[in-house]
């Protein structure tokens, strides 16, 4: 059965390849357990807590500027707040050149407090150069590297990971141990991280539990974050009326630097990419922030220094999965002009627990009244992939719409996650790896083509 599985997916994928539009739209029929996951327990392993008092913990980094010169380190001490201060330099141990002091703040959600959330921001930073840095004091000390991304030029090859949806169960586990061995030097996020609002009162132990176990990548590659529904954290009820406050606190992202007003829609340059990052879940509709940023955002991209334009976004645009159908249809009728105008490469997106990659296609045409609902394939227009499999507590969504429509390429319901490799200012090879292969298996891919150039 595997065998014959391998073989027909190869021939899929060869299929895939070489045909145009509309003449291979693949549903594989691999299809994993469709019951919900289950969290690993509050002290399972992998939430193990670092030595040491006071010990640093939940390190993760990000991008700390437009360029990629700057670098945002950001961890929690759980005893007392500290001095925020990272010791750095391009040698390991004790050879550290230079330091940063940055600052601690702590937030409440209900009953729950939380520890001493530091924020230190590196600058000036070379381009393409590792640098090691270390938190912490005594026996509590922790060192981590990173390497700055190469600057951004026509032709520079850089590798993405893409993963969505990870919560924290053994299928969360595999998709990152899986991640972990590709070549991937970032993190596109796609929204919804720590699935902390499946407890009661959105227990934010759980948003503890979900920084140390995805510390292990994130403290050496920034995972550029997007906002999911599952960052919302509005329970009314017990008076937290003000929505995304724990991903807010917790998750630092350069949100100034790109002229925008919140944190939950950004931009970034990296390497070959500019990437822009949106928001669902914040008003959208012309003359609101986001929307006047993302026009001005797009109209100011440069393709010469950053061929490569891409876009994050929770809520999918273009999804065949029955799961959340349409939730993202508002969005798309206000922003697909202005993504297919300004020739946008790729949109990924998570939140439907499953995976589907798009043909290019397009829907501008559609004004309600006129009829011309069916996407099109269109060369200036993105491709679109979903992409929310990194294996939370709610499970698959295993149920497609039937038939598979024509601008769906393939779509399955496996845990996993993405890789995009950006090979020079015309190429990028996308796969897609599913948790129950071993990381070297693609059980999907495509090359991408550059929209602007060519
Ligand atoms: C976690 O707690 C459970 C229940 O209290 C216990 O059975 C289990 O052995 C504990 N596991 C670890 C790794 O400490
Ligand atoms: C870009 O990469 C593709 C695929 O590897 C290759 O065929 C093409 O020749 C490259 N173009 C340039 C300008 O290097
Ligand atoms: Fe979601």
């Amino acid at each position: 059965m595997m065998l014959n599985m391998s073989i027909w997916l190869g021939i899929t994928l060869m299929l895939l390849c070489c045909t145009s539009w509309g003449s291979a739209s693949t549903t594989s029929r691999y299809m994993r357990r469709l019951e919900e996951g289950v969290d690993l327990p509050e002290n399972s392993t992998y939430f193990k807590i670092p030595k040491g008092y006071n010990a640093p913990q939940q390190v993760h980094i990000h991008q700390g500027d437009f360029e990629g010169k700057a670098v945002i380190i950001s961890w929690i001490t759980p005893d007392e707040a500290g001095d925020s201060k990272v010791l750095y330099g391009k040698a390991p141990g004790s050879k550290y050149t230079t330091s940063v002091t940055g600052e601690a703040n702590t937030y409440s959600f209900y009953t729950y407090k939380s520890g001493y959330i530091h924020k230190a921001v590196i600058s000036g930073l070379e381009f393409r150069t590792r640098y090691y840095y270390t938190l912490g004091t005594g026996d509590a000390a922790r060192e981590f590297t990173f390497v700055t991304p190469p600057e951004s030029k026509l032709d520079t090859p850089y590798a993405f990971g893409v993963i969505g949806d990870l919560g924290q169960t053994m299928d969360s586990v595999s998709t990152l141990q899986h991640y972990m061995k590709s070549f991937g030097q970032a993190v596109l996020y796609v929204g919804d991280l720590s699935y902390a609002d499946a407890y009661p009162f959105d227990n934010n132990v759980r948003w503890d539990t979900w920084g140390r176990l995805v510390e292990r990548s994130t403290a050496y590659q920034p995972w550029i974050w997007t906002a999911g529904n599952h960052e919302l954290d509005y329970l009314p009820e017990v008076g937290e009326t003000i929505p995304f406050q724990p991903y807010i606190h917790r998750y630092h992202v350069p949100f100034e630097a790109s002229g925008s007003t919140s944190p939950l829609w950004y931009s970034i340059k990296r390497g070959p990419a500019t990437i822009i990052v949106l928001s669902s879940y914040s008003a959208y509709g012309k003359y609101t922030p986001q929307y006047q940023w993302f026009l001005q955002t797009l109209e100011a991209v440069d393709r010469s220094v950053t061929p490569w334009l891409i876009i994050l976004v929770h809520s999918p645009w273009y999804n065949s999965n029955s799961y959340h159908y349409y939730e993202g249809e508002t969005m798309r009728v206000i922003f697909e002009p202005f993504v297919v105008k300004y020739k946008v490469d790729i949109v990924f997106s998570g939140h439907v627990h499953a995976y589907e990659r798009t043909y290019p296609v397009s829907n501008v045409e559609y004004n309600i009244v006129n009829g011309l609902c069916t996407p099109k394939n269109d060369n200036s227009a993105p491709v679109y992939v979903v992409i929310g499999d990194g294996g939370n507590v709610e499970g698959l969504a295993g149920t497609f719409t039937d038939p598979q429509p024509a601008y769906s390429a393939f779509r399955e319901a496996s845990f996993g996650h993405g890789l995009l490799e950006i090979q020079n200012h015309t190429h990028a090879y996308f796969t897609w790896h599913r948790n129950q292969d071993g990381e070297r298996v693609a059980a999907d891919s495509a090359m991408f083509l550059n929209k602007y150039w060519t």
